[in-house]
This record gives structure tokens, sequence and C-alpha cells, in this order.
């Protein structure tokens, strides 16, 4: 199996249109060791001709821009992608604006939670796809599913979602109810295991508040992990002077720190760990920064875009 890392970015990616804050500054002056991200998304392939995306962020456009494999081959018909399904992790603008960029009558299938494929049936922007050529598939918790394209032909790329500890989309919180997580339930954030055949699976996982005993006992083993990497200690945005909200507000766990996920995670036997869904306001987009050191040091790797792991 092939994944791309096509968007390694949180929402807003890097830099981040109207962030002055010193990352994005040096990213978008072209300082050496900060590379520009785009937003979260992740692209799969058992053949290396068909490809299932995992997430359709904003910047799709540019992403298959920059993604051969993910562009019409010379030979294909007049109108043609090899993108043959979109699974979605969380009803997001990083995850589902993307979707709206895929108009123009192209056959492909959506895959989601039910509370997923709920938010997008109340939008009729989303009508742009017409179900009847784009297909919304339910991907039921706890099953592996084969991934299928708009006619139902098997991509060989199969998805298992779980749900994990996270957060309703930011435009859908129920203010009324922050005891209540703002009215999230399960479902509204998944993580999936994505393999090939009975090859070695990958698991993806770009958004987690918590990590809990039954989440560890379902990564270790795991040959590949792409988790969030939002932000590297939980007060980051705050400390940074560009916002209020701590990363827990936001249904991201920090990487570092006692109840962090490098912490959190250590321990388990997992092959490669990578994380994704970096912020804007995350010292790891320095590459020479005590906080990237510390991370290689604890065997994790930060995804740039075009990142290609092979399983
Ligand atoms: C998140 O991951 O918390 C969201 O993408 C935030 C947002 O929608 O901007
Ligand atoms: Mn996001």
């Amino acid at each position: 199996m092939r994944l791309k890392i096509v968007g390694s970015a949180a929402g807003g990616g890097f830099p981040q249109w109207n962030c002055n804050f010193r990352l994005s500054r040096a990213a978008r002056a072209g300082e050496p060791g900060f590379l520009s991200r785009t937003q979260s998304s992740l692209a799969a392939s058992a053949d290396g001709s068909g490809w299932v995306l995992f997430n359709a962020s904003p910047d799709i456009r540019q992403q298959i821009a920059a993604t051969p494999e993910l562009q019409p081959a010379p030979d294909a018909p007049l109108r043609s992608t090899p993108i043959r399904a979109v699974v979605l992790t969380n009803a997001d603008v990083d995850h589902v604006a993307g979707l709206l960029s895929l108009r123009e009558r192209e056959p492909f299938a959506i895959y989601a939670s039910r509370r997923v494929l709920d938010v997008l049936a109340a939008n009729s922007i989303f009508n742009v796809l017409d179900p009847a050529l784009v297909p919304r598939r339910l991907l039921p918790p706890g099953e592996t599913v084969a991934i299928r394209d708009a006619q139902n032909r098997e991509t060989g790329v199969s998805a298992e979602s779980f749900s994990v500890p996270g957060k309703i989309a930011l435009y859908l919180e129920d203010s009324s109810r922050p005891d209540a997580d703002f009215g999230s339930e399960a479902g509204d954030t998944i993580g999936v295991r994505i393999a090939a055949g009975a090859g070695r699976s990958a698991f993806y996982v770009p958004g987690c508040a918590r990590i809990d005993e039954r989440l560890r006992g379902r990564l270790d083993g795991a040959a590949c992990l792409l988790f969030d990497g939002t932000v590297f200690t939980d007060d980051e945005m705050i400390s940074a002077g560009v916002g209020q909200k701590t990363g827990r507000r936001m249904g991201h766990l920090a990487m570092w720190g006692e109840n962090g996920s490098v912490a959190g995670l250590s321990g388990l036997k997992i092959g490669r760990r990578v994380f994704v869904h970096i912020n804007n306001t995350n010292p790891v987009l320095d590459d020479t920064s005590p906080e990237r050191a510390a991370l290689r040091a604890a065997g994790w790797d930060v995804a740039h875009d075009g990142m290609e792991i092979v399983l």
C-alpha cells in the first residue's frame, strides 16, 4: 500500500492567510527549515493507479496540482480522475470543504460516519455533488469496509473506523452545553485503520482529544500511525497571543507533557510514528527547534506535504 500525505497542516494551513505569528512569517519569507504546508488530507492506494482520499481539504485543488498521482492520466478519458473515493474523519471545514471543489459531475464515492453524513445532508451546498453520481455511504464503526468507487468496484483499500474522543465541528457547537462537550457525540470524530488486502495497515487519527486504554490497545502493534499533531503544548495558542482556546478546547490533545500524545503512546509497539494536522502555532514547524529535536528523540516524525510511506 502507498500512502501520500497530501496535506500535513491543521485548519488554516501553514502559513495561515491572516497569521503573523513568527512561524507563519518565517514560512512566508521562505526561511530555511520552515516548510509551507497545506491543510489536512491523506491519499492511499493499493495499486498506485486508483486512490482513496482521507479527508478533502479546502486546498484540494492545489494538492492535486502538486500530486501527479491524483491527476487524470494522459491517456485517460476527457474527464476523469484517479480519485475513487473520499473517506471523511469528521465534518470540520478543513476536512470537508474540498468536496465542493470536486464537483463537475465526476463519479466517486463518499464514506463517513452517520453523524458526518447527517452534516452533509443538512447542508444543501454539498448537493453540488449529485448523490446519483457521488454516492454517500456509511462507514459503520468497528467494521472493515472494502472501499468501492461510485460504480461499486473495489479500490483494494479497506477502512475500519472507530470513534475517538473528539469534538463536534466548530460551526456545530452547541454553546449552551459546555459540560456536554458542546453537543459532541460518538462518530463526530473517527480514526481509521487503513489497509490494502492482507498487507500491513496504517492508523490515521488526525483529531483526538484524549488517549485512553482502549485506543492504546487498538494502536499497539500498528505498522504505522499518523496521529493528531495540532499543538505541541495545550496552551500554545494563548501563549503565542493568537487565540483564547486551548488544544483541549478544540478537541486536540497536545504532543508534549504528562497528558500528551508522546507520553500517552509510549511503550507501544508501533513501526512508524508520524504527526499530521500540525497547527501554525506549533514550534515543531521549525525543523531546527528544540521541540522538533525532542520529538525525534522520542521516535516521532513530523509530516510534510508529499511525504510518502510504503507499507
Ligand atoms: C480543528 O481541527 O479543530 C478544526 O479544523 C478547526 C477549524 O475548523 O478551524
Ligand atoms: Mn482540523
